[in-house]
């Protein structure tokens, strides 16, 4: 994942930055109603056309414990919440989703967790080896900062993708609320790097409208995803937690009227502006419509991503019990995609936006 550095990229890079910010920040409604936004969601799902074409992929979510060692402001699982029981599925219980990811026709299983030692390095690559010897099913891990050894060890036994959002671009944002932790000094875009050399596909992506984020910042954090070559973007807007540091600090002092303008709000129309430029300056990148989206509009969140620039859609294989304890952010667990009724539900919608169901584990295309 080269980062050029060619006085020509970067020239390139600034005229198409203040074309992005200006997308970003237009909030006239009637201006965006009338012309830009018709432009912008077209623009965007005719690129996702062109360049991942029609089909939808299915990647089955496996939420295999939420013990975390971090503190990150804004996630239900930070350590310092004691309001939450914690899980750590068994061998066999994610053996099973995995089988049930297989007969219900998916081609990737995405297994997640906090970051969570108790998890350990051949532990998760014995799982992985039973995955992927008996079963066509692509790995995709998302297990934190973990050290390289673990990810190299992962790799070896299988692992397709890692997914790790850096979540913002702004440095003294991004430090604000993510607590380093003792003895723990990785870069999260150095890890990124380490990804790739390894030999995974690589994914990551942003909060949006996370307090203290600016315009201009997620502007970058989009352009970072181009100049990275992501293999997938998740981005989701932020949700707040009751029972995390963030909710609770009040903005003293209050921002002023310009700041206040230039801070991203957390709202479905932002998340749908930044899908769609995302897919058009990452055409081959694989976007998921976030299960975030779908949280802030339950009946048609997945369906307006997926017309504005997704192309994957992340159904929750989790046990029902363990779901509803994998709280990143309130309301989250309460969607069931796993029963019947609810497949079909999901295919018909695909079907309604002329969308078929991607077959095989539908890597990033080149
Ligand atoms: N709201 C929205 N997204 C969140 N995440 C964590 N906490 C929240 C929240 N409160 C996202 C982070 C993380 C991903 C797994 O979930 O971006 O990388």
């Amino acid at each position: 994942m080269p980062l050029s550095r060619s006085r020509r990229h970067w020239k390139f890079i600034e005229v198409e930055k203040a074309e992005i910010l200006n997308w970003l920040r237009e909030r006239d409604e009637s201006r965006l109603k009338e012309l830009w936004l018709k432009e912008l969601w077209l623009k965007a799902d005719g690129v996702r056309e062109e360049n991942v074409g029609r089909a939808v992929h299915l990647r089955g979510l496996i939420e295999i414990s939420n013990h975390c060692v971090r503190r990150c402001t804004y996630c239900g699982l930070n350590a310092g919440n004691t309001n939450l029981q914690r899980y750590r599925m068994t061998e066999d219980e994610i053996m099973e989703c995995a089988y049930r990811a297989v007969r219900f026709g998916y081609g990737t299983v995405v297994m997640q967790a906090g970051e969570d030692y108790g998890i350990k390095t051949d532990w998760l690559a014995d799982i992985i080896r039973r995955i992927k010897d008996s079963t066509p099913l692509a790995v995709t891990l998302g297990m934190g900062e973990r050290p390289a050894a673990d990810l190299r060890a992962w790799r070896q036994a299988g692992a397709d993708r890692y997914l790790l959002r850096f979540e913002t671009s702004d440095n003294e944002l991004y430090h604000k609320i993510h607590p380093p932790r003792a003895g723990q000094s990785y870069n999260r875009l150095d890890l990124l790097s380490v990804l790739g050399e390894l030999g995974y596909e690589v994914g990551s992506g942003v909060l949006i409208g996370v307090p203290g984020q600016s315009f201009e910042s997620l502007a970058d954090d989009i352009d970072l995803f181009r100049r990275f070559d992501l293999d997938m973007i998740g981005v989701g807007p932020y949700i707040s937690h009751p029972d995390t540091p963030l909710s609770k600090t009040n903005p003293t002092p209050q921002p002023s009227d310009s700041e206040l303008a230039d801070m991203v709000p957390n709202d479905e129309l932002t998340a749908y502006k930044v899908i769609a430029l995302t897919r058009l300056l990452c055409p081959q990148s694989n976007i998921p419509a976030t299960t975030a989206l779908a949280t802030i509009n339950r009946s048609e969140g997945a369906a307006l991503g997926l017309t504005r620039g997704a192309n994957v859609i992340m159904p929750n294989l989790t046990p029902p019990a363990y779901r509803e304890l994998y709280e990143i952010y309130p309301e989250k667990g309460h969607t069931d995609t796993t029963s019947v009724q609810s497949r079909k539900h999901l295919i018909d919608m695909l079907e309604s936006i002329g969308r078929t169901t991607g077959k095989g584990p539908g890597p990033r295309i080149r």
